[in-house]
């Protein structure tokens, strides 16, 4: 897709905030702070500066909604940038996010990320699948930063991140993991095309 069909739409604290937004097929970012959620989005948007990223954590404070038509095809899709989750406190984090995920009927897919370097789930990333399992919302793992890895190293995290990732949700985790760097947009393609795909576009 090009730079013209992305779009911000709004940043938002409470259910209130999101509940006009058309209801078009959304996909979301989730992950720990840090981990490159709006780096990942702009790079699957194509749009520098549309999304901010930082190398402060904690930098994204709200669901920051944004849109994206493509080409001639009618509709749209949303894609919404997630704080991390690790660096606010657990309850206020939770209570907002689990409004989002137990409310939102257009969420066709998360896209949990995990730095490919840490190579195993944390306890943060291990209750956010928990929530995602009890309000059944589907989830691929998404490795980032794949830059800093050598790729024989990379099957085998994905082996062991997908195992206890099913372990905890196994109604939800979805079978592929897809590894990205938003540095050099390896496996970028291969995210666009699942989303598209995820949201029949
Ligand atoms: P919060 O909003 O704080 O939760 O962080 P985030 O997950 O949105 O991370 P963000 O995209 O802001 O990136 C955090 C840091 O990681 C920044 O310094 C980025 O430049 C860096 N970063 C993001 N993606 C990559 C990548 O693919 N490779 C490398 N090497 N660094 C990356
Ligand atoms: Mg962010």
């Amino acid at each position: 897709f090009s730079k013209r069909d992305a779009k911000f739409v709004l940043s938002a604290t409470k259910p209130e905030h999101y509940k006009r937004i058309p209801p078009n097929p959304e996909v979301t970012f989730a992950g720990r702070s840090n981990v490159g959620k709006s780096s990942l989005l702009s790079a699957v948007l194509r749009s520098q500066g549309l999304v901010k990223t930082s190398k402060k954590p904690g930098h994204t404070s709200a669901l920051n909604f944004f849109s994206l038509t493509s080409g001639s095809c009618p509709g749209a899709i949303s894609l919404v940038d997630m704080p991390g989750y690790g660096y606010r406190s657990r309850d206020e984090w939770g209570g907002f996010i689990m409004k989002y995920l137990s409310t939102r009927k257009e969420l066709r897919r998360v896209f949990l990320l995990i730095e490919a370097k840490v190579g195993e789930l944390k306890a943060t990333d291990l209750s956010f699948l928990e929530l995602a399992e009890q309000y059944k919302a589907p989830v691929q793992i998404v490795l980032t930063k794949t830059d800093k890895m050598k790729r024989a190293d990379l099957d085998s995290i994905c082996k062991t991140i997908t195992q206890s990732a099913t372990d905890i949700a196994p109604s939800v985790v979805q079978p592929t993991v897809i590894c990205c760097s938003s540095r050099t947009k390896i496996g970028i393609d291969d995210l666009q095309l699942e989303l598209l795909r995820v949201c029949d576009l």
